[in-house]
C-alpha cells in the first residue's frame, strides 16, 4: 500500500495537462483540408474553438486554469488575439516577459491539449484601444492597413517578433499546437493598396516560417479575401489559404438588461442562399470556417449593464440553436468569441468598452463557469464522441409532423451516419411544440418516437444520430442527444422531464439491467428499444447481445452537466460530481485526478484503473459499482469561507500639483510642434498639443499654458479623450470645472469641446498660467480602415491664441508595460506602487463625504488568507453594485500592487466591481491598493464605499505564482 501510495504520489505529480496535442515533440506532422473539414495527419476534425485573450487577464497561472476550464467544457482549439501595443512601447522595442509571455501561452495550450488559432493581427479590433495598434504608430504619415511603406515597415517589425513564437509553437513542425494563423481582421477595404497589403503579409508570414494553413476574417459574409481556390462570382481574391467570415447574429439585450427576443438563427453553409455574400459559400472547397461567431456581446460606457443578460440571452438555447444549425451547415470550424473575455485592464479599452470584457461569455470575468458552458460541453464533447459529424452532406429533406418545426438531414458519405437537426420553424420560435419525424437507414424506417413524445420547447435545438457505431455498439436511433462514451459508458441526455427513446441493434437478444430510474425496455426483431423520461440519471447495464458490455447512462440536462469526459493517458474517462475535472492520469493500479469543487459533491469514475482513486493528490477511498464505474465512498469537500477582509487604515493626499499657478513645469516638453499626422490638426498657426505627438499615449495627460495679457470672458478647449473621457481645468489656480463626454451609447462621441466662463478676477492683464488635466479613455478603433486610431488625444485647440505650452503624461512602467500607466502626478511619483512611503499621508475615511477639485489619492493595505489548494476569486466594488450609476461626479482609478486594474465612473456606469486577478492579487499575504479618485468637487462627489467581494470559490484551482510588481523603492532606484 505504501508502494502505492507513493508510485500515485509520483504519477500525480507528473505535468498539468490532459495528453498535450503535440504528443512527440519535433514530430512533423500534416495540415490539410478539402471541403468539409480540416485534416490533422489525415484525421479529420470539427474545431470547436473559444476565443480567448491573454493580454486580458494579466496572470499568466491564470491562462492554465482558463485553458484547462475550456478543455473541460468541450473546447478542442482557442483563438488568441496577439494585440501588438500591449507588446510595444515605442517603434523597435517589444516586451514578451511576464504577463506578455507568449512563448508560456502557447507552452500552456498544448500541454493542456487545445489547438490554437493564431491572430497577430497586425490589426485586431477586438475593443482594444488603437485596435491592437500602439500609441506610436497614430503618429505616421502612411494610411494604416494599406500598403504604405512606413505602415508596413511597422507590421513587419511586429510580425517578426511575434512570428518567431508563433513559428516556434506550430502543430506542424512538433513544436506545439498552433494550426492555423489569420492575417489581418475584417480588412473590408478592398483596394490595390489593400490588394498588396494582403499579399505582403501572407509573404511575410511565410518568410518568417509559418507554414499553418492562413486565413482571414471577414467582416460579415462579404467574400472578401479568399483562397485562389475559389471561383464563385463577386469574390475578392487573397493570398490566403482559407476563406473565414464572422458574425453576431444572436440577439441582444434592452437597454433595461432584460433579454430581447431572440432572432432566427442564419444558414450560413449548405442551407443558405449560396453565392459570395452566402457565408461559406464562397469559397466551396475550404471547410467552412466561423472565425467568429457570437458568443456574447461587449459593454459601453453608460449602459444599464448587460452582461449577465447577454450571457442568458446567448445562453444555451441560443447555443443549441445558432451552434447547432451551424453544424448542420457544415461549419466545421466554429470560433467562439469571447470564451472568457476577461478585462481590459490599465489602458487596453477602446472607447467602445469600459474596464469588464466579461462579455456574457461562456466563463464570466471572475473565472467561473457560466450555465452556457455547460451547454457548450454538452455539445463539445458530442463532437469529441462523433467525428463523423466533420463530414457531412445535405441529406433527404425530412418533413415533421408539425409545421411549427423543421428538420435539418444530414449524412456522412463515408459511414452513413445521419444528422437530424430540429429545431422551430422559425428558429426564434419559442412555443411548445409535440413533433414526430420519419427516419430512415439501412436499419430499417420508423415514425420517431414510436413511443412517448418528442418535443420543442422554448428556444431550442436538438442534435440528434442515427446508424452510428458507438463504444462497441451500434445506435439505430436516438431521440436523445449523445454526450460522451467513455469508460465503458455512453451518457445520453435530455431536456429535464421530456421523453427520450434509444434504439440499439443486436444480433441476438442481450440481457438489460435497468440499475437506476424508470426505464421501459422493448425487444424486437434484433432491435432494442429503450424509452424513458429525462429525469435525474437513470442507469441501465446491457450485456450480451453479440456486443461488448456497454452502461447507458440516461440524464436530464443537469444532472448530464455533472459529468466530465477527460483525456486520461490512455483514453479518455467519465467523471461525474465535481464542478470541473482538469487532468486524469491513470496507470495499473489506479487512477489520479484534478478538479474543482465549489460545494461538497460526490465522485465516480468510468474508466478508472485498479481500486485507488486520488483527487488533488489525496486518495479518496472507494468501491467498484454494478454501473462498471468507481464511486468514491464520501464526498469530496466544498471550499471554505476566505473571509475577505474589511478595507481600513486609509490615508490619503492631494494629488492635482500642477493646478497651482506655481508649479514648476520647467521639465516638461515644450508642445510647439507645428505638424501632426493626427486627423485632428489644430487651427492654422496655433501649436500642436496632441498628446501622441509628444510620445504620450496613455492615460491621464496634464498641460500648462502660459499666457501674457488679458484672458477673454471665455475659454473652448477642444479635447480627444475617447469612450467617456473628461478634461479638468484651472487658471491661476482657480478651478475652473470640468468636461465629460457624453457616453450611454454604444459608439460615443471621442472628442468635445469644453467651454468655461473665466470669472472678471481672473481675466486681468498679466502672466497666466491654464493648466488642464485631460483624460484619456482609449484611441479609436480602425474598423473603416480609414485611421480612426489617429484622431488626436489630449488637447487639440485652446482659444487662447499665443499661449506657449508644455505637456506631461505617464512613462510606460517596465514590468507592467505601456497600457498600466497615465499621467498623473501621483503615478509619476509611483503612488500607486507597494511600499510607496504615505506615512506622512493624512488619515482618512471612506466613503468621503465630499472631495476637492481634480485628483485625491487614497490608500491602504489589506491582508488575505485564502486558504492554501482553494481559489477564491476576489473583487473590488466600489459604490452600490445595485445601481448602474450613482450621481456622484467623479472617477477612480484602481491599482491593486501597482497594477492599474481599471476605472469607476461614478455618474457613468455601469461597472461596479472590478475583478482582481489572483497572481497580481496575493492571496497568501499583503496587499496595496491606491486609488486615484478625480473629482469635480463637493459633497457627493467623493469616494463611495469600497469593498472587498467574493466573486466565487472552489477548493482545487491552479498552483499561482505571484506576478512580479515592482515596488516603489525598486521602481524608482532599480
Ligand atoms: C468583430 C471583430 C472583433 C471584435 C468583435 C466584437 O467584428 O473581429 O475583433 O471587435 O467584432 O467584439
Amino acid at each position: 500500500m505504501r508502494f502505492l501510495a507513493v508510485a500515485l504520489a509520483l504519477l500525480m505529480s507528473v505535468g498539468v495537462g490532459a495528453a498535450p496535442v503535440a504528443a512527440e515533440p519535433a514530430a512533423r506532422h500534416q495540415i490539410g483540408f478539402d471541403k468539409y473539414s480540416l485534416t490533422l495527419d489525415g484525421r479529420r476534425q470539427v474545431i470547436w474553438s473559444g476565443e480567448f485573450h491573454p493580454y486580458r487577464l494579466p496572470s499568466p497561472d491564470l491562462w492554465l486554469d482558463v485553458l484547462q476550464k475550456m478543455k473541460a467544457t468541450g473546447y478542442n482549439a482557442v483563438s488568441v488575439y496577439f494585440d501588438w501595443g500591449y507588446h510595444s512601447p515605442a517603434p523597435g522595442v517589444y516586451d514578451f516577459t511576464g504577463v506578455r509571455d507568449m512563448d508560456r501561452l502557447l507552452d500552456l495550450a498544448a500541454r493542456v491539449g487545445l489547438y490554437v488559432i493564431a491572430r497577430p493581427g497586425p490589426y485586431i479590433n477586438a475593443e482594444a484601444t488603437g485596435g491592437g495598434f500602439p500609441g506610436w504608430l497614430s503618429t505616421q504619415a502612411g494610411r494604416a492597413r494599406s500598403d504604405a511603406p512606413d505602415y508596413l515597415a511597422a507590421a513587419d517589425e511586429w510580425l517578426t517578433r511575434i512570428d518567431r513564437i508563433i513559428a516556434r509553437h506550430q502543430y506542424t513542425d512538433g513544436g506545439g499546437s498552433v494550426i492555423l494563423y489569420q492575417i489581418e481582421n475584417e480588412l473590408s477595404a478592398t483596394g490595390t493598396s489593400q490588394q498588396n497589403y494582403v499579399a505582403h503579409l501572407h509573404d511575410k508570414v511565410r518568410a518568417d516560417g509559418i507554414d499553418v494553413p492562413v486565413f482571414h476574417n471577414d467582416k460579415g459574409r462579404n467574400g472578401i479575401w479568399v483562397p485562389a481556390s475559389s471561383d464563385v462570382p463577386g469574390t475578392v481574391p487573397g493570398k490566403v489559404d482559407l476563406y473565414a467570415f464572422d458574425g453576431y447574429p444572436g440577439g441582444s439585450c434592452h437597454t433595461d438588461g432584460t433579454p430581447g427576443s431572440p432572432n432566427a438563427a442564419p444558414d450560413w453553409g449548405l442551407y443558405g442562399p449560396g453565392g459570395a455574400k452566402g457565408g461559406a459559400s464562397a469559397s466551396p472547397n475550404t471547410p467552412g470556417f466561423a472565425a467568429e461567431f457570437g458568443g456574447g456581446w461587449f459593454d459601453y460606457w453608460g449602459s444599464n449593464g448587460t452582461y449577465p443578460c447577454t450571457a442568458v440571452r446567448e445562453g444555451p438555447g441560443y447555443e443549441r440553436v445558432f451552434y447547432g444549425t451551424n453544424l448542420a451547415n457544415g461549419l466545421t470550424i466554429q470560433n467562439f468569441y469571447m470564451t472568457f473575455g476577461g478585462t481590459s485592464w490599465g489602458w487596453l479599452p477602446a472607447p467602445v468598452v469600459y474596464t469588464s470584457y466579461d462579455y456574457g461569455a461562456a466563463i464570466d470575468e471572475a473565472r467561473q463557469l457560466r450555465p452556457k458552458a455547460l451547454t457548450m460541453k454538452e455539445m463539445g464533447y458530442l463532437i469529441a464522441t462523433v467525428p463523423q459529424l466533420s463530414t457531412m452532406d445535405r441529406a433527404a429533406a425530412v418533413t415533421p409532423s408539425s409545421a411549427a418545426v423543421k428538420v435539418y438531414h444530414n449524412a456522412n458519405p463515408d459511414t452513413g451516419t445521419q444528422l437530424y437537426v430540429p429545431t422551430h420553424s422559425p428558429s426564434n420560435a419559442t412555443t411548445d411544440d409535440t413533433f414526430t419525424f420519419p427516419l430512415s437507414t439501412p436499419d430499417g424506417s420508423f415514425t420517431v418516437p414510436q413511443a412517448g413524445t418528442l418535443r420543442l420547447n422554448g428556444q431550442d435545438a436538438k442534435l440528434l444520430l442515427a446508424d452510428l457505431d458507438l463504444a462497441g455498439q451500434h445506435l439505430v436511433y436516438s431521440t436523445s442527444e449523445i454526450m460522451a462514451a467513455a469508460g465503458g459508458a455512453v451518457l445520453l441526455h435530455g431536456r429535464p422531464g421530456e421523453d427520450g427513446e434509444t434504439v440499439l441493434r443486436y444480433t441476438t437478444k442481450p440481457r438489460v439491467d435497468v440499475l437506476a430510474g424508470d426505464v421501459t425496455a422493448t425487444w424486437s426483431g434484433h432491435d432494442l428499444r429503450l424509452d424513458y423520461r429525462h429525469d435525474g440519471l437513470a442507469r441501465v447495464r446491457i450485456s450480451g447481445g453479440g456486443r461488448s458490455d456497454v452502461t447507458l447512462l440516461l440524464a436530464d440536462d443537469a444532472t448530464a452537466d455533472t459529468f466530465w469526459r477527460v483525456d486520461g493517458n490512455s483514453g479518455p474517462l467519465l467523471v461525474r460530481g465535481p464542478d470541473l475535472v482538469r487532468t486524469a492520469r491513470t496507470w495499473l493500479g489506479g487512477t489520479a485526478l484534478t478538479g474543482d469543487t465549489k460545494r461538497p459533491t460526490d465522485l465516480e469514475v468510468w474508466g478508472a484503473r485498479g481500486l485507488l482513486l486520488s483527487w488533488n493528490g489525496a486518495l479518496v477511498p472507494a468501491v467498484p459499482t454494478r454501473s462498471g464505474s468507481l464511486r468514491a465512498v464520501t464526498q469530496l469537500p466544498g471550499p471554505v469561507d476566505p473571509r475577505l477582509p474589511a478595507l481600513t487604515g486609509w490615508r490619503t493626499a492631494p494629488g492635482s500639483p500642477e493646478a497651482a499657478s506655481g508649479y514648476d513645469d520647467s521639465t516638461w516638453a515644450v508642445a510647439d510642434r507645428t505638424a501632426t499626422n493626427s486627423t485632428t490638426k489644430p487651427p492654422a498657426g496655433q501649436p500642436v498639443l496632441t498628446a501622441d505627438d509628444y510620445g504620450f499615449s496613455t492615460g491621464d495627460v496634464w498641460y500648462r499654458g502660459h499666457y501674457q495679457g488679458v484672458v477673454p470672458d471665455q475659454l473652448s478647449l477642444r479635447y480627444g479623450g475617447g469612450g467617456a473621457g473628461m478634461l479638468q481645468a484651472w487658471l491661476d489656480g482657480q478651478y475652473l470645472g470640468e468636461n465629460v463626454l457624453p457616453s450611454a451609447l454604444a459608439s460615443p462621441p471621442t472628442t468635445g469641446t469644453a467651454t468655461f466662463t473665466v470669472p472678471e478676477s481672473l481675466r486681468g492683464d498679466g502672466p497666466h498660467v491654464l493648466s488642464v488635466m485631460v483624460r484619456d479613455d482609449g484611441h479609436n478603433e480602425d474598423g473603416g480602415v480609414n485611421d480612426a486610431h489617429k484622431e488626436g488625444r489630449g488637447l487639440i485647440s485652446v482659444t487662447l491664441n499665443g499661449t506657449s505650452w508644455r505637456i506631461q503624461g505617464g512613462r510606460p512602467d517596465p514590468v507592467r508595460g505601456p497600457l498600466n500607466s497615465g499621467g498623473l502626478a501621483g503615478e509619476r511619483d509611483g503612488w500607486h506602487l507597494p511600499g510607496f512611503p504615505d506615512r506622512d499621508w493624512a488619515p482618512a475615511t471612506v466613503p468621503a463625504a465630499t472631495a476637492d477639485p481634480g485628483t485625491t489619492w487614497y490608500r491602504t493595505t489589506f491582508d488575505l488568507r485564502v486558504p492554501a489548494g482553494q481559489d477564491t476569486s476576489v473583487g473590488l466594488t466600489i459604490g452600490d453594485p445595485g445601481r448602474p450609476r450613482s450621481g456622484g461626479h467623479y472617477r477612480a482609478l484602481i491599482f491593486v500592487n501597482g497594477w492599474n486594474l481599471g476605472q469607476y465612473i461614478a455618474d457613468v456606469g455601469p461597472q461596479h466591481t472590478f475583478a482582481l486577478p489572483t497572481g497580481i492579487l496575493d492571496p497568501h499575504g499583503r496587499n496595496t491598493l491606491a486609488i486615484a479618485v478625480t473629482s469635480d468637487g463637493g459633497p457627493g462627489n467623493g469616494l463611495e464605499n469600497v469593498t472587498l467581494t467574493n466573486l466565487g470559490s472552489a477548493r482545487g484551482g491552479v498552483p499561482v505564482h505571484l506576478v512580479t510588481s515592482p515596488g516603489y523603492r525598486c521602481q524608482s532606484l532599480c
